[in-house]
């Protein structure tokens, strides 16, 4: 288990390169499973999760290969296995977007229920509901969702839930639907930029789907989905994470491939908070964003909701920013109103948090100061490391594997921008030899160190 030591207070200018979108990547490896030949994927992150998921896949009878850094070949080589097993699913909720490919190409699933987790509760009811309504038999047994249906029939079905709607759920509906039997309506579908993907991908594999980037995805089934190449779009949370990296350090960071379309409203609040952010064009050609931090930053109140809106994603992020504007910030997350772990951690850094349900209040403060503080999740572990390079002093960021399931080496991102983040292993070092000692003195220790 590795952690981050940073040594704050420096400013991050230069250039950085976002890879390709990990919530965009993993439903559409998974979509694979509905396809009869290779889909060739560029620009797939080197992750954690990604890593997961392709083990996962290679158990459902897909063959994985890397031809090149960041590019990924996958092709189903016996569709007979149809069990997505405890020990793969539960290192990754995402694992789930596996359920509505291997129940539309064959016929039935046996998913096992992705287990708790550290941002709040997340059901799959809604993935649920969405696959019964298109015929599948579905039934909960011993910690394990299984699935059946001879061929999905196309209906029109509703995916809006108390917190919105959902992007795996959407994921999974409509890579099922692309199979099923006549025309399939899914109203409330997310907008997220990461189903767009997705579906342009299912597109390439041959599905006819309309509407993407609308809650309402029209999708007419097709026997069968064939072969594709595409490229995972940039990956926008990290793109506003190394906005806030320029913004919380003082410094100026030209962010390079990115889609400023899919950041409208991390834009708005970073221009609310006094950053300048302009787009440009990077060395590459590719479109660039420019994040510059302003002399003093400004409080401001925020909400997370589904796409258009903040992303949840971002959130702790901008919490940790949010930590050094000069005023009173509030933050509600209406997406994950539990995900709030990170304030705590934040607090131990100096700052000045509140909790109240699904809201914080931020009371800004001039200055961080270095501490030890555990990550409780991938977001959250972002948000300490942003908080640690403006700190003064140094910060230790424990369970940085939380950190590697979504950003590519970040560490040597950053530090490519002038931070000073060093990786080292965590784990506990051999216990010192013990030594027979004046049993007065040992009391006497125990006593000072309560
Ligand atoms: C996706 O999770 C992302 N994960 C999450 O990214 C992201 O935080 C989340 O969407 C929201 O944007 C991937 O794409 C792999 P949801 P997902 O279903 O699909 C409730 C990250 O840090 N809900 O859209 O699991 C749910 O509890 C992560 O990269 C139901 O009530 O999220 C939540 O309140 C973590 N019933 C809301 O909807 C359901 O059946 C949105 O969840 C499903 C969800």
């Amino acid at each position: 288990m590795d952690k981050f030591v940073i040594e704050g207070d420096r400013q991050l200018t230069g250039r950085a390169r976002v890879s390709g979108s990990k919530n965009a990547a993993l439903p559409i490896m998974a979509a694979v499973l509905a396809a009869d030949g290779p889909l060739q994927l560029s620009a797939v992150p080197d992750l954690a999760d990604v890593h997961s998921l392709l083990r996962l896949l290679e158990t459902l009878g897909v063959h994985a290969e890397r031809p090149a850094e960041n590019q990924l070949d996958l092709v189903v080589e016996t569709t007979q296995p149809h069990v997505a097993d405890y020990d793969l699913v539960r290192r990754m909720r995402a694992s789930i977007c596996v359920l509505g490919p291997l129940l539309a190409r064959r016929g039935r699933a046996c998913v096992s229920l992705p287990g708790g987790c550290n941002i709040g509760h997340r059901p799959i009811d809604l993935h649920l509901k969405g696959l019964a309504a298109l015929g599948a038999d579905i039934r909960v047994e011993r910690g394990y969702v299984i699935a059946q249906a001879t061929r999905l029939r196309g209906t029109s079905l509703f995916l809006g839930g108390p917190y919105g709607s959902t992007v795996t759920g959407t994921c999974n509906v409509m890579t099922a639907a692309t199979l099923a039997e006549g025309r399939t309506v899914i109203e409330a579908a997310a907008c997220e930029p990461e189903v767009v993907d997705l579906g342009n991908c299912l597109r390439q594999l041959g599905a006819k789907i309309e509407g993407l980037g609308t809650p309402r995805i029209e999708i007419d089934g097709v026997d069968r989905l064939g072969t594709a190449q595409h490229r995972v779009i940039p990956d926008r949370i990290e793109t506003a994470t190394l906005m806030i990296a320029a913004a919380i350090t003082g410094g100026h960071i030209e962010i390079t491939p990115v889609r400023p379309d899919h950041l409208v409203a991390v834009c708005e609040v970073l221009e609310r908070t006094g950053v300048r952010i302009e787009r440009s064009t990077g060395d590459d050609g590719l479109p660039a964003l420019v994040a510059t931090a302003p002399a003093a930053l400004v409080a401001t109140t925020l909400t997370a909701l589904p796409y258009p809106g903040i992303p949840t994603d971002v959130q702790a992020q901008l919490m940790a920013l949010l930590c050094r504007a000069e005023g009173i910030s509030v933050v509600t997350d209406k997406v994950f109103p539990d995900r709030f772990l990170h304030a705590a951690e934040l607090v131990r850094l100096g700052a000045r948090i509140v909790r109240e349900g699904p809201t914080a209040v931020i009371h800004g403060v001039p200055r961080l100061s270095g501490a030890n503080v555990m990550a409780s999740d991938l977001r959250a572990s972002a948000a300490l490391v942003l908080a640690g390079l403006a700190a003064e002093g140094t910060t230790t960021v424990r369970r940085i594997y939380h950190l590697d399931r979504g950003y590519q080496r970040l560490d040597e991102k950053l530090n490519r921008l002038g931070g000073q983040v060093t990786r080292s292993d965590d784990r506990p070092g051999p216990a010192p030899p013990h030594r027979a000692g004046d049993p007065r003195k040992h009391a006497r220790r125990l006593a000072t160190n309560g």
